[in-house]
């Protein structure tokens, strides 16, 4: 049995989050997200959309996804790793190479998955502003 995990804020979700999940469950059996809480957000200069308790609510009712588990550190990785017997630590190519998951090789395997193109949350939210913009609402 082959444990996956992977970490991200998956605010309005859309297809390059489901590739993602699809792709990083196709590596194994069981996959675990580390769902970035609010408060971890503000550490990494994110604002989701919706609170953490709605992202949990619509990332467990993803087929590919079988534990959601918070991610409020950056520290705390290691632990993740061990706690949840994680063979392999799956992230999107945007942390290619990046210390904060280069440092776990040593506990398991790290792989980065390409980015679906021409979609993310940011996009999402400046489209739907300009929308709004443009119905005059
Ligand atoms: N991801 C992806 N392809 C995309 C968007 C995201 O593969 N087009 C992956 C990221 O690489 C990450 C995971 O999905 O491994 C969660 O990404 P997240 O940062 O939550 O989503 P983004 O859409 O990138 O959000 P934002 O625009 O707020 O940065």
């Amino acid at each position: 049995m082959k444990r996956i995990l992977t970490y991200g804020t998956f605010d309005m979700l859309h297809e390059g989050h489901i590739n993602l999940l699809r792709r990083a469950k196709a590596l194994g059996d069981y996959l675990v997200v580390g769902l970035s809480t609010d408060e971890f957000n503000k550490i990494k200069n994110k604002k989701a959309y919706f609170p953490y308790e709605k992202r949990k609510l619509i990332l467990e009712s993803i087929r590919y996804v079988d534990l959601v588990i918070p991610e409020e550190s950056w520290e705390q990785k290691i632990d993740d790793i061990k706690k949840y017997n994680i063979d392999i630590v799956v992230m999107g190519s945007d942390w290619s190479g990046s210390d904060k998951f280069e440092c776990l090789r040593e506990y398991a395997e790290v792989i980065y998955l390409p980015r679906t193109k021409g979609i993310s949350t940011t996009k999402i939210k400046r489209n739907c502003g300009e929308l709004l913009r443009v119905s005059g609402n």
